[in-house]
């Protein structure tokens, strides 16, 4: 969480500093702030809340400010310390000299922080960043060199950084250094960028070097060095940035998650786009490197994610399993990493992210890497982290996401992972040649199907007046749509604070019924198929203890007018792809009511996209 941006050039700073930030807002929004150097001095602006105060603060200063050609910049999520202006970033020293950016968690300020104050340090802010700011002003009073100062205190620091500096006695000249987070550098002519990521840059630039762990850069107008934390020269590698510059526009929409709900069956059309061709010939993957004799020996799969893509993941469970006969375990990532868990060179371990940032599922991918397995990553970002670090890949072509809850991202993951269990089931030989064709022509009809679901969105707005003031949902589903529950429940969580909670229907007599009374409404997500008639025999025991009831079904019996008090009717589908319908109503239900509670849509208090802390 937290992003950073720096810029070093023959620009004003201020507005590529503002415009960087507003571009890594998805990272958090509790506090901003940035540093310039203006004649000579260092000087931070900082405002609590959303971005738009530091705006505020700095347009007040507008002319001032501008005449600065370096900076840096921050947003903050905040870990340590509530989200105050003391404890937004940059951080200073006693002198005021030096200021820091950090995103990461440094695991050791507490000690640090009691070393640093018995040497006279005096703080400032309850963050665990200030305690840098610090370390790094007394290894620079020592050497007089700010690489130096940086490179000596990452040899003290514990934790996760990405950090970017600049001191006042060091004139146009940045430093920053990364260990378990993401940085990268932005080259333009006698200028250059420094960011967590590439919406912050890609305005100016397209070429670009990502950082390595434990590697520092000190950047001027006109130099760039790289070194290691032993103080070897390294070479630099540069990239070209795969992406365009975008107006992220909402197009019209209230908000990015309208909009982004309304793209999903475009959404699809791209990720089924060169991968599956035509029914009667094998889905393409390119970047998935699993050969036949690979998938023979595989004993198991484990899929590790979180949040909505955890749910992906679940989907894709039911999916491999069903058609692959391969066993699959799905666990978040935060629980992979602090358990010993069973797996070789036969376990293949997917990482689902739309970030491909998390730093959860980061830590898992390398773990079951260290132990051998073969990492497939499933990401809507081919230029993260996790899709550097995979051996195989599958890019989700989801486009940028700018809403907090994610939903054609899901939509991408789910639709990557029927891909996936339909290719190795044609490796394998696995399954039945024609329920794959059935899947396939499914796949291919999907994307109007989803249509005719947006159509018809005035009766979802409908039910969601009807329950917006509800304080309990209760989601029900069997089979493979309890991941659908899940989803369902979290997207309301998340943007309306509501309490909601998916539950697999048969597990609600064994100890959540007890809830029930008229005041919770359960929503039954009713597809035919298998489990249809036990979903409708659990839904007849929760009405019977007077919940008000909610259907989301493809069936057109009439008779479950009686039993429902809203009956949200989508068009038939097969129930292995019912997952992909099915939850289109339920995100358009969570965005109504939030919309009609007055919360902030796609930026929901406390949460950030992209969770780069542990
Ligand atoms: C955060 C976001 C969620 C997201 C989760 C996993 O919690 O708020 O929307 O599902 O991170 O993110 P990832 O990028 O790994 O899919």
């Amino acid at each position: 969480m937290c992003g950073i941006v720096g810029y070093v050039g023959e620009k004003s700073a201020l507005d590529i500093l503002l415009e960087g930030l507003t571009n890594l807002e998805y990272r958090g929004y509790d506090s901003a702030g940035i540093a310039v150097n203006v004649k000579g001095k260092v000087e931070l602006y900082k405002a609590e809340g959303k971005l738009q105060n530091l705006k505020n603060i700095t347009n007040e200063n507008r002319e001032h400010i501008s005449q600065s050609v370096i900076g840096i910049g921050h947003i903050r999520w905040a870990t340590h310390g509530a989200p105050t202006t003391a404890n937004a970033h940059p951080h200073s020293c006693n002198c005021g000299r030096v200021a820091i950016v950090h995103n990461g968690i440094i695991e050791n300020y507490k000690e640090l922080r009691v070393k640093l104050e018995k040497q006279g340090c005096v703080f400032r802010s309850q963050t665990d960043t200030e305690t840098v700011a610090h370390l790094v002003a007394s290894k620079y009073a020592e050497t007089n060199d700010l690489t130096e100062a940086v490179r000596l205190a990452t040899k003290e620091i514990e934790g996760a950084y990405a950090l970017a500096v600049i001191h006042q006695d060091v004139k146009n000249t940045i430093v920053a250094t990364r260990r378990n987070a993401p940085l990268l550098v932005g080259i333009g002519e006698n200028e250059y960028y420094v960011a967590s990521d590439v919406p912050a840059i890609i305005k100016y630039t397209k070429k670009a070097m990502y950082l390595d762990d434990n590697q520092i850069v000190t950047l001027t107008p006109s130099s760039m060095k790289l070194i290691d934390t032993d103080n070897n020269e390294l070479s630099q590698k540069y990239e070209e940035l795969p992406w365009e510059p975008v107006a992220l526009s909402k197009m019209g929409y209230k908000h990015f998650m309208l909009k982004e709900i309304h793209e999903q069956p475009d959404v699809v059309r791209n990720v089924l786009a060169g991968k599956l061709r035509a029914i009667d010939e094998n889905i393409i993957l390119k970047e998935v490197k699993l050969d036949k004799d690979t998938l023979k020996n595989l004993n198991r799969i484990q899929i590790v994610a979180c949040g909505t893509s955890l749910h992906a993941a679940m989907v894709g469970k039911y999916l491999i399993e069903d058609l692959c006969d391969i066993a699959v375990d799905v666990e978040p990532s935060s629980e992979y990493i602090y358990r010993k868990t069973v797996g070789d060179k036969n376990t293949l371990v997917i990482g689902v992210s739309q970030s491909g940032e998390t730093a959860d599922t980061i830590t898992a991918i390398r773990q079951a890497k260290a132990r051998g397995s073969h990492i497939l990553i499933v990401t809507n970002r081919p230029d993260s982290t996790m899709a550097r670090e995979a051996d195989s890949l599958i890019p989700v072509s989801a486009g940028i996401e700018v809403s907090v809850a994610a939903t054609k991202s899901y939509i991408a993951q789910v639709i990557s992972f029927y891909l996936l269990a339909i290719h190795i089931a044609e490796i394998k030989e696995s399954a039945n040649k024609s329920e794959l064709e059935t899947i396939k022509r499914e796949l291919i009809l999907l994307p109007q199907k989803l249509e005719k679901v947006l159509s018809h969105k005035e009766e979802i707005q409908l039910c969601a007046k009807k329950f917006a003031n509800s304080k309990d949902f209760i989601f029900i589903a069997r089979g493979i749509n309890f991941p659908t529950a899940l989803e369902g429940a979290l997207k309301l969580k998340e943007i309306s604070y509501i309490n909601a909670t998916g539950y697999t229907a048969g597990e609600l007599k064994h100890g959540p019924i007890a809830m029930l009374d008229e005041s919770m409404p359960v929503l039954s997500i009713l597809m035919k198929g298998k489990v249809y008639d036990k979903i409708l025999s659990n839904s007849e025991e929760a009405k019977a203890r007077n919940a008000r009831m909610i259907a989301l079904t493809d069936s057109d019996d009439s008779k479950l007018n009686e039993l429902f008090e809203v009956v949200i009717r989508l068009p038939e589908i097969n129930e292995t792809l019912s997952p992909v319908l099915a939850i289109v109503p339920l995100q358009l239900l969570a965005y109504y009511i939030a919309e009609f509670l007055g919360k902030d849509v796609d930026q929901p208090r406390n949460l950030a996209k992209s969770v780069t802390v542990e």
